[in-house]
């Protein structure tokens, strides 16, 4: 049976850098406890100068030019996003006419960090059962415009930025996705949610806009959901590929925190140096860590051809999944 092959990746970001000194003069928080506490030692903020489509048409771009394959030539673009440039048109078909993908269908996926491993497995499904599409899944937020200043327990943690990879079919057994599960939990939801922008509050019935359209978050629960749901998950794609733990070459994990991704590759006995981190120079890009350090991962020539990679997320919902690639 074909199996989704990713063919190439591309990335992007927000030229503007924000280290943790800058937060410093801006709210009641230090370096050491944001190093010591998360990882994160810096990420980019566009704030309102920026876009969502400024950064992620490069990152597109990059990840075409990367695979060989032509805009015109895509046929699905899956984008996962809660930040795109408006509330509709989708991220997707604002992605289908600025990179002129014109016989594409576009769409999002509203799965918070979650977006681009729901982006794969969509992809993944779709593919098996049409090995020729070429579908282009990106993920990627502009989350420094939802962050409340006053919270200095969210606002240390997000920065803006996504990635994308283009994916199309493959009869070679040796490679492509070898599972890709997706779960959610809706029970969960208020560790981590935005409250207005939807039916519940439309605008101009916000209290106080800027703090109802920013993330609410319950860290402490989150972190110890967020460990088990990403270990369970991991265990069952690798479960299902019959693949052994000590077989995957580098585990590309969603960056919300460095303490979480150690406490999963420690669950599977992975060394860290297996375990690929930028979080130190982007925090939380919510759909966007795990393109975006695919991406590097790849560039940078800790992806080699036939190598295991393991890419475990979980997000908003709450919804968490997994994706086991063999390159
Ligand atoms: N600067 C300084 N002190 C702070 C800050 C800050 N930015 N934020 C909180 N503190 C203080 C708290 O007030 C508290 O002080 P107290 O002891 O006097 O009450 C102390 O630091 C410890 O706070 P905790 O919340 O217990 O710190 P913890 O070690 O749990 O770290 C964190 C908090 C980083 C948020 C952690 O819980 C976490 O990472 N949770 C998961 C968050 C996450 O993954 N979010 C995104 C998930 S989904 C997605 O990616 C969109």
């Amino acid at each position: 049976m074909a199996r989704a092959v990713i063919l190439g990746t591309g990335s992007g970001a927000p030229a503007r850098v924000v280290t943790n000194r800058d937060l410093e003069a801006r709210m009641d928080t230090s370096d050491a406890w944001i190093t010591q506490r998360t990882g994160i030692r810096e990420r980019r903020m566009g704030g309102d100068a920026v876009k969502w489509s400024d950064f992620m048409v490069p990152a597109c771009r990059a990840a075409l030019d990367a695979a060989g394959v032509a805009a015109e030539d895509l046929d699905m673009i899956v984008a996962g996003t809660l930040t795109s440039d408006k509330r509709m048109p989708s991220g997707g078909c604002t992605l289908q006419t600025l990179l002129g993908a014109r016989k594409a269908v576009g769409f999002d996926l509203a799965a918070a960090c979650s977006g681009f491993i729901y982006g794969l497995t969509v992809a993944d499904r779709f593919i098996r059962l049409e090995p020729r599409l070429k579908v282009l899944v990106v993920g990627g937020e502009v989350i420094s415009q939802r962050i409340d200043w006053d919270d200095r327990t969210t606002a240390v943690l997000f920065g803006d930025g996504g990635g994308a990879a283009v994916l199309t079919g493959t009869d070679d057994p040796d490679r492509g996705i070898l599972a890709s599960r997706i779960h959610s939990d809706g029970d969960l939801w208020d560790l981590l949610y935005i409250p207005a922008g939807g039916s519940e509050m439309p605008p101009g019935r916000e209290q106080d806009p800027r703090r109802d359209h920013a993330i609410h978050m319950r860290g402490n629960e989150l972190f110890r959901v967020a460990v088990r749901s990403m270990a369970d998950v991991c265990a069952e794609v690798l479960d299902e590929a019959g693949v052994d733990p000590s077989d995957v070459d580098i585990v590309v994990p969603h960056q919300a925190n460095l303490r979480i991704l150690q406490a999963v590759a420690q669950r599977f006995s992975i060394p860290e140096d297996r375990v690929f981190v930028n979080i130190d120079r982007y925090g939380n890009t919510s759909a966007g860590t795990i393109p975006l350090a695919l991406d590097e991962a790849v560039r940078a020539g800790r992806v080699s051809r036939g190598d295991v990679v393991l890419m475990p997320v979980f997000g908003g919902g709450l919804t968490w999944g997994a994706t086991l690639v063999r390159w």
